[in-house]
């Protein structure tokens, strides 16, 4: 045993995507609408995975106001706070759209898109400039000083919060990958991957 080790005494912040979506399943953008079969298995492994890893006692969880982080939540049996500023990103008169149709329907919004995707807004809709913000909002409802935190949220909402918690240049944020049915873990500047499906 290394007798200096330091324990690292900062608090966890585990991130999760809810459990693939219908609409996952059909490249959809946006919705509201609840989980495939596979979803619904993962959001079962991720109640396994928090029965043994992580101190309930200890820990604040948190969803989105969304059907599939509020069922994904439910499945791992949960009951957590809701936050509605960290639903996904609102993809305006796009939203219930897959992304071939945005493609060919609106070319020229789909390479906009494509060429600038942090400052690209979707009509009547957001940006990942909108998100960044409105995430910066979200977390200040969210106590890291005092206790661990596990949220349950949306991959554009995920990227914006990975990339506040670490640093990162906004630029890079609207391209991170941030994997389905996998648990992030955040410490300090240290961050791990748990994929459970
Ligand atoms: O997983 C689908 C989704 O959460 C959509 O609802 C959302 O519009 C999209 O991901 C955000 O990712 P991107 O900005 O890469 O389209």
């Amino acid at each position: 045993m290394l007798i200096n080790a330091k324990e690292n005494t900062e608090k966890v912040i585990y991130i999760s995507r809810h459990g693939q979506s219908e609409m996952n399943v059909k490249d959809i953008i946006g919705g509201n609408g609840y989980l495939s079969p596979s979803g619904v298995e993962y959001g079962e492994k991720l109640g396994d995975f928090i029965a043994n890893h992580i101190d309930q006692e200890k820990t604040r969880f948190v969803t989105s106001s969304m059907n599939r982080t509020r069922q994904t939540a439910k499945l791992a049996g949960l009951d957590p706070d809701q936050i509605n500023d960290l639903d996904e990103i609102d993809a305006g008169d796009f939203d219930g759209l897959s992304y071939g149709e945005v493609k060919c329907r609106y070319p020229s919004e789909y390479e906009a898109r494509k060429a600038d995707k942090l400052n690209y807004r979707y009509p009547n809709g957001e940006s990942y400039v909108d998100l960044l913000k409105r995430t910066r909002r979200a977390i200040q409802n969210v106590d890291f000083e005092s206790c661990d935190n596990f949220l349950i949220i949306h991959q554009a909402v995920a990227r914006c919060l990975i990339g506040i918690l670490l640093g990162l240049s906004d630029e890079k944020v609207p391209q991170m990958e941030v994997p389905l049915h996998t648990v992030i873990k955040i410490q300090g500047s240290e961050i791990t991957y748990h994929k459970l499906l």
